[in-house]
């Protein structure tokens, strides 16, 4: 069986994380991104706006076509950018469309943030898949713009308990 990473990545720290995850585990693994189809302004104001407020009304924006098939795995990681302290809204449409099949399986989850809020992101996608633990879990500072020897000993631990 294999192990799949999902995420989804404005600014390419999520995606800089997954990327690091397939190259510690020696394991067969696929990489999906997750897309939102209506884009999110990535830059000054607008960024911040935007996504906050999608984030904090909780809305479950319509994705692009991604292939998922989770009987395929065995290990399932979901990788996000935090926003106003919940996970950014393309992840959780991801949970919510699929909860039914990850609440059956190890789920690992990780999330990248500036300063605060990861925790209380990470309890929110448990909530909204509906399992009670996951087997693993990673909080990293902007692991892409501020690389740092730090965040290679996390993303290492957070592979040997895969
Ligand atoms: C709309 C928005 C809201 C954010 N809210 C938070 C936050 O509550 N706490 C935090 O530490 N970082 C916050 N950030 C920063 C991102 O979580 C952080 O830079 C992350 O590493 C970006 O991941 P990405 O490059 O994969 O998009 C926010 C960023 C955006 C765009």
């Amino acid at each position: 069986m294999k192990t799949a990473i999902i995420y989804y990545s404005m600014c390419g720290n999520t995606a800089y994380t997954a990327e690091q995850i397939s190259k510690v585990l020696d394991k067969e693994v696929d990489i999906i991104e997750i897309m939102p189809v209506k884009k999110y302004p990535d830059s000054g104001f607008k960024k911040y706006f935007w996504g906050g407020k999608s984030a904090v009304m909780a809305e479950k924006p319509k994705l692009e076509s991604y292939s998922f098939k989770a009987d395929e795995y065995d290990e399932i990681i979901i990788g996000f950018p935090v926003w106003a302290s919940r996970p950014a809204p393309p992840i959780c449409t991801f949970a919510q469309d699929n909860k039914t099949s990850l609440q059956s399986k190890r789920i690992s989850a990780y999330a990248c943030q500036s300063g605060a809020g990861a925790e209380k992101a990470l309890k929110n996608l448990k909530d909204l898949i509906g399992i009670s633990e996951y087997n693993a879990v990673m909080v990293l500072n902007d692991p892409k713009d501020k690389p740092n020897s730090a965040n290679d000993k996390i993303i290492k631990d957070f592979c040997s308990k895969l």
